[in-house]
């Protein structure tokens, strides 16, 4: 069946009338201009708003507040809608390689045949990293977590590959940003085969970029590796579906760590240790804990039951989201994948996975859960196709922020390339101790 794109209403970017702020202590009025982007909320333009009153606004957690212009992704959370440049994330999961999004998230448009060609060749020949990288990453403890592994690693390519860039100069940006897509699977790879005790796998520049992952993460010397086009198509969607999300935490963290001219191998780092807490990137070794938990499938009810029950704290990991009140549109399609998954692999009668099923189908007919839209979340389906493909728990972040460092990256140079960009400097209210004198200490 075709995709029906979604009814958006479109707006004309720009100006789109003012509102007026009342000082009801002594009565003064300031208008504020309002905003209009293509699609989705107003806003209301507070940058002069000190300069000409001396009040700051006030929004911790950043609730009502958009911190910048973006052309890359739209969310609206109510109807379950996620555009990437303008396309359905739907439609580019069903059809587009990783990289065809990668080009797109980056330039803003999708690639012609010669433009992916070229785009694919010099990402295939990046994928290595400098020899020098295995020693440092063998300097890790065996059992560090992947995601430690990968904060300094490609913190530490900074120090392998052009410390002192020009973040201003366009071929500059233009290598660390193909360096970046080309060795984040590499070093994701390395970080999984060191806590196994396996040898690195260098990458093979005859497969496509998911299917080279799986090879750097599950091929052996001693032995020939076939990637499946089941699990080369989850994991190219996995990808695909992780791109980009707008400005959550770990890309807000990009931008502000990039706003100060930082090398863009230090940004992404930056990125992905703001993704590693299990608020944001941990989720979905959430699930897995969860289902482990659970332990059989006769012991759903009394979950479910828990889950419901407000004076317990327990929250079925997986269902629900804070942005969208209906199906995450993400979910759906790595459903999908996950079946795909479970059924080539022959593991839906596995009791983890047996169990994972059953408390989707319950779910998704309970009352409680279908009153208040508690959808399984794109976490829910990852963490079960992850464990499923051979992934352990802890290497789940570490893939989430492979497949989203092309949405840093591409944050990255939008921010960068703006002609409004200066540094990010938030202020705050200052709640602490009033003006005081300094005590010597044998006088306190
Ligand atoms: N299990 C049971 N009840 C729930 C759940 C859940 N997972 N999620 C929400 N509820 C209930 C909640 O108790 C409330 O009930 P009532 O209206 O009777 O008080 C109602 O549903 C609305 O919940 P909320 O707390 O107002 O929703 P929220 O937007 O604050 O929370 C959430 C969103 C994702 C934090 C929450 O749904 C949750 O904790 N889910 C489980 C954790 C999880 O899967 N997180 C991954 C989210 S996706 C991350 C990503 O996109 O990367």
């Amino acid at each position: 069946m075709a995709y029906q794109l979604p009814q958006l209403e479109t707006l004309q970017p720009g100006e789109a009338g003012r509102v007026t702020l009342t000082f009801h202590e002594d009565g003064r009025t300031y208008d504020l201009p309002v905003l209009a982007g293509t699609h989705g909320p107003k806003v209301v333009d507070v940058q002069r708003l000190y300069r000409d009153t001396g009040y700051f606004t006030f929004d911790p957690g950043f609730l009502s507040t958009a911190s910048c212009d973006s052309t890359i992704t739209y969310i609206d959370g109510e109807r379950g809608i996620l555009l990437h440049r303008g396309y359905p994330i739907e439609e580019l999961a069903a059809n587009a390689s990783f990289l065809e999004v990668c080009y797109l998230l980056l330039y803003g448009a999708l690639p012609n045949h010669s433009e992916l060609t070229e785009f694919d060749r010099t990402i295939t020949y990046h994928t290595m990293v400098q020899e020098k990288m295995k020693s440092f990453l063998e300097g890790y403890r065996r059992d560090s977590d992947p995601m430690a592994v990968m904060v300094g690693t490609v913190g530490a390519l900074s120090a392998f590959y052009s410390a002192h860039m020009d973040v201003h100069d366009p071929q500059a940006r233009a290598i660390a940003t193909h360096r970046i897509i080309a060795k984040m699977p590499t070093i994701a790879a390395m970080a999984f085969k060191y806590a196994l005790g396996q040898p690195f796998v260098y990458p093979r520049n005859d497969l496509d970029y998911a299917a080279n992952f799986l090879h750097m993460c599950f091929a052996v010397p001693a032995e020939p590796y076939h990637v499946t086009k089941v699990q080369a198509r989850a994991m190219n969607r996995f990808l695909v579906l992780h791109a980009d999300h707008e400005q959550n935490a770990s890309t807000a963290t990009v931008r502000i760590a990039g706003s100060s001219r930082a090398t863009p191998y230090a940004c992404i780092a930056a990125g992905i240790a703001s993704l590693w807490g299990p608020a944001h990137g941990g989720a979905n070794a959430a699930v897995m804990a969860m289902l482990e938990k659970i332990g059989h499938r006769d012991r759903i009810p009394e979950f479910i039951a828990r889950a419901k029950d407000k004076n317990d704290p327990f929250r079925l990991m997986g269902f629900g989201h804070r942005v969208y009140k209906n199906y995450d549109p993400r979910a759906r399609v790595l459903r999908e994948s996950c079946h795909e998954v479970l059924d080539e692999l022959d593991k839906k009668d596995e009791p983890l996975f047996e169990l994972a099923m059953e408390l989707e189908r319950i779910a998704l007919e309970d009352s409680y859960f279908v009153e208040r839209k508690l959808f399984p979340n794109v976490d829910f389906y990852s963490g079960i196709m992850l464990r499923a493909m051979g992934y352990p728990t802890p290497m789940f972040p570490a893939l989430f922020a492979l497949g989203r460092s092309i949405g840093w990256i591409s944050q990255w140079k939008e921010m960068i390339e703006s002609p409004a960009q200066r540094i990010d400097r938030p202020r705050q209210r200052y709640m602490g101790a009033p003006v005081r004198s300094y005590v010597p200490v044998d006088q306190r």
